[in-house]
């Protein structure tokens, strides 16, 4: 058993109704948060986090993604003329430092499915999947912390955080093993449940996406049938494979910022440019303008 990782999953196949009408001719994952596409914040948290293939499973008519990252020379220059050196110079690490492969996902099928497509991408070795909706910023990669956590115990991870009662029934929640806590961050698991009703939630700890599955996962999502609403869940896939791996949930040190919806676009794009030194006197200023209006 290999023991790195070195692929991550990105499942970008989803249709992004929530996006509607954008989405008719834009992938949502292009859409930005600041000045760069959503995808290229985490493909960033991959390679920050050491891993060095991107299968990003897209569907047809989302070329652009592809079109995203492959690299132009031009581009490059144009970037540079324009004194954009510093995208330049992470387009540039990404062509250094990644390869990159799209599996199809002809039909939307559920994440499970979606992540059941990079199968022959991935090998038969441990990888990470990172859903792109979920952005996570804080001091070190959120990929990294778990690797840390998984290198010492290997095994099925699922990222946490600790959600307010009144939201838990959003989330897919972990249910903790008897004296499970192995370290301050990382926990052994007994179950999951998917969106329980709030005085059902085993725990106050919601799944957030980012994952590290062995592969024996893929084999429990080929055998895995669509649950209730016709879709393969990655839950349903990591549940069966419980009884050959063990599974953990890591409590991450981060501020996620959910963009699977307009509104949560802003506030990523907002928090992030407050937070970034070239944008944040502007972007203040404009904002206490709005406010006295
Ligand atoms: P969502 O449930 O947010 O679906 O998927 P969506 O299509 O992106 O957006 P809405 O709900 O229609 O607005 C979570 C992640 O899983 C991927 C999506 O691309 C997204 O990154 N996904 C989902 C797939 O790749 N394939 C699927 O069949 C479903």
């Amino acid at each position: 058993m290999p023991s790195q990782i070195r692929t991550v999953v990105i499942p970008a196949a989803g249709l992004g109704t929530r996006f509607l009408p954008l989405t008719k001719a834009v992938p949502k994952e292009l859409a930005p948060v600041v000045d760069r596409p959503a995808i290229h914040y985490v493909v960033k948290e991959a390679m920050d986090a050491g891993i060095g293939h991107i299968a990003i499973v897209t569907s047809p008519g989302k070329q652009a993604l592809e079109e995203y990252f492959k690299p132009s020379q031009e581009i490059d220059a144009l970037l540079r003329r324009r004194g954009m050196n510093a995208v330049a110079d992470e387009l540039q690490q990404f062509a250094q430092r990644l390869t990159f492969s799209y599996p199809i996902q002809d039909r939307q099928l559920g994440l499970g499915h979606a992540v059941l497509c990079a199968r022959e991408a991935a090998g038969r070795e441990p990888f990470a999947v990172i859903l792109p909706d979920d952005l996570l910023v804080g001091d070190e990669p959120v990929l990294a912390q778990m690797l840390r956590a998984w290198q010492r115990r290997p095994g099925n991870y699922v990222a946490v955080e600790e959600v307010p009662r009144e939201r838990i029934s959003a989330y897919g929640v972990v249910d903790l093993a008897a004296g499970s806590e192995a370290d301050g961050r990382t926990y052994r698991l007994k179950g999951m449940v998917e969106k329980p009703p709030a005085d059902k939630a085993p725990s106050n700890l919601g799944i957030v996406g980012r994952y590290l599955l062995m592969p024996e996962v893929f084999d429990a999502l080929a055998e895995t049938r669509p649950g209730a609403i016709g879709e393969i869940q990655l839950t349903d896939g990591i549940a069966r494979s419980m009884d050959r791996c063990p599974l953990y949930a890591y409590r991450y040190a981060a501020v996620r910022y959910d963009c699977g919806t307009p509104l949560g676009l802003l506030h990523a794009s907002l928090s992030l440019a407050l937070r970034r030194p070239d944008t944040a006197a502007e972007v203040r200023g404009w904002a206490q303008e709005t406010l006295r209006m």
